[in-house]
């Protein structure tokens, strides 16, 4: 039987949209796939062998498709594409608002309110409309108000079809996904969409529910994960003081089989484009229904990951700060600036608030990642007082003090018995998360503060 959905389009070509028409494309390989963005620089990129986003594994699927059933497009060449579509996926950013009703909580529903502009003025016939940004709850209300402009005869169906993959692991969680979810209010277009992915994903993980639902099951699978990232980071200062070792009571607690291990690594605090945009988002869309617990209580999950940045940049500070608490004329190395491993990607990066609040207390800054440009640094931070250096070992040379933000493999395996000669004497490495080699730290004559670790704990 011929599947009802052969030609799909993807508007918006980002860390989402990208990897997660790829692998459909890669999976698929009768189904055309087209990706359009209005940002030609991204598309020239994804057409190109230097593809714009840093993930394993994606320059392979994308080099198995592109060409044959994938292609990357811009917004102009994209309308005929949009015309002939069974389906259209919305993956653009929905980033927190800035101004107007909400600002500082909602999210920002421009750009997909702009695309479901595109779609109305360029769809024929019936299709279906795929919300896989992360939207607010009953977001397709507004989608479906602007659809409704569209042409006599141009019908659509709206479905929520939200992205669970994380970054640095983005194939692996498109390919296996714990579970794929369609919400939508009418069977045909859900088993339509829900076809394509059993093609590679088990039956029993394709879920399906109502539309309200898929849209906040999403916010909440971030709100949850966030929070416990939150949890054990408030325990991680418990332990600093008590003497105890977090990642102790993180393996001891995660054997619980109703907690379970994962997403149980103290950290500098959590980073990316999802987790304090989702979290702000159900906070503003509880404060708006009235729910002023409800968002209290999430707000706090939100308080704790900048109270742990904060706390983490203050306690670099600390032993390298003049009397009057100046940092000016020390020099800090920043090792890892990306949210985490394995990506480029520096959205809500936690090494942004560390690095401003050294910044703001005249610190030098030695800024080293493997995979973020200096451009991508320099957006976030500035130049003034920031050096981007190209090695590990550059960063490190004559700095008085070492943070580790990003949990890349490389810096688990440096040689600080060698390095230790190119140090301050007396520096301290300040682990943000507890991936050094701590032994050999030691045993070089270097000082080392790991989170969640307190002094009369260390080994
Ligand atoms: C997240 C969700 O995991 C994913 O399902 C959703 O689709 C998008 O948002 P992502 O932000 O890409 O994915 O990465 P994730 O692995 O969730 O990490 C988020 C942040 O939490 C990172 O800064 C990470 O370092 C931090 N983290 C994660 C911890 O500090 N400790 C942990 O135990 C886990
Ligand atoms: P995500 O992490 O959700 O994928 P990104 O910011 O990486 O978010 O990607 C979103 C992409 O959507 C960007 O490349 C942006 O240029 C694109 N985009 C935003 N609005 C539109 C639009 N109206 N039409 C086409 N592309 C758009």
């Amino acid at each position: 039987m011929k599947p009802l959905v052969n030609k799909i389009v993807c508007i918006g070509a980002g860390y989402v949209g990208g990897p997660t028409m790829a692998v459909i494309a890669d999976r698929c390989p009768d189904i055309d796939v087209t990706v359009l963005d209005l940002n030609e620089a991204r598309i020239a990129a994804w057409n190109s062998e230097e593809l714009p986003i840093y993930e394993p594994g994606l320059a392979a699927v994308v080099s198995r498709a592109r060409g044959r059933n994938l292609r990357f497009v811009g917004q102009t060449e994209g309308a005929a594409h949009v015309a002939a579509a069974d389906a259209v996926f919305i993956s653009v950013n929905t980033p927190t608002k800035t101004d107007g009703e909400g600002a500082g909580k909602a999210s920002d529903l421009r750009y997909v309110e702009s695309c479901a502009r595109f779609i109305a003025a360029h769809a024929t016939g019936h299709t279906i409309v795929i919300e896989k940004s992360t939207m607010p709850v009953r977001a397709a209300d507004r989608i479906k108000s602007i659809l409704a402009s569209a042409g006599p005869g141009v019908t659509f169906d709206i479905l929520s079809n939200p992205e669970f993959l994380a970054e640095g692991t983005a194939i692996r969680d498109l390919e296996a996904p714990d579970r794929v979810l369609i919400g939508g209010e009418r069977p045909e277009p859900i088993q339509a969409l829900a076809e394509i992915y059993r093609r590679w994903v088990p039956a029993e993980r394709v879920l399906s529910t109502g539309l309200w639902s898929a849209e906040l099951s999403k916010l909440v699978a971030n709100a949850f994960l966030a929070q416990r990232v939150s949890s054990i980071n408030s325990i991680s200062a418990l332990c600093e003081v008590t003497g105890a070792d977090v990642e102790e009571v993180a393996s001891v607690v995660g054997t619980d089989s109703r907690i379970g291990p994962k997403f149980l690594r103290a950290s500098v605090g959590f980073g990316g484009s999802c987790f304090q945009k989702d979290l702000l988002s159900l906070i503003y869309i509880s404060e708006s229904y009235g729910l002023t617990e409800v968002a209290a209580y999430w707000q706090q999950v939100v308080d704790l990951n900048q109270w742990q940045k904060h706390r983490f940049a203050d306690q670099i500070a600390a032993p390298i700060a003049t009397a009057e608490g100046s940092l000016r004329d020390r020099r800090i190395a920043i090792l890892g600036f990306a949210f985490k491993k394995d990506t480029n990607d520096v959205r809500e990066t936690p090494a942004i608030d560390v690095c401003r609040r050294l910044l703001a207390r005249g610190a030098t800054l030695a800024v080293h990642d493997y995979k973020v440009t200096p451009d991508s640094i320099a957006s976030e931070i500035g130049t003034q007082g920031v050096e981007v250096a190209t090695s590990p070992e550059a960063a490190l040379a004559g700095a008085d003090g070492v943070a580790v933000l990003t949990e890349w493999s490389a810096y688990a395996k440096l040689d600080w018995a060698r390095l230790a000669g190119i140090l301050k004497a007396g520096a301290i490495i300040h682990d943000g998360r507890n991936i050094v080699d701590a032994t050999a730290i030691r045993r070089s004559g270097l000082g080392l503060r790991s989170i969640g670790k307190g002094e009369r704990h260390v080994r």
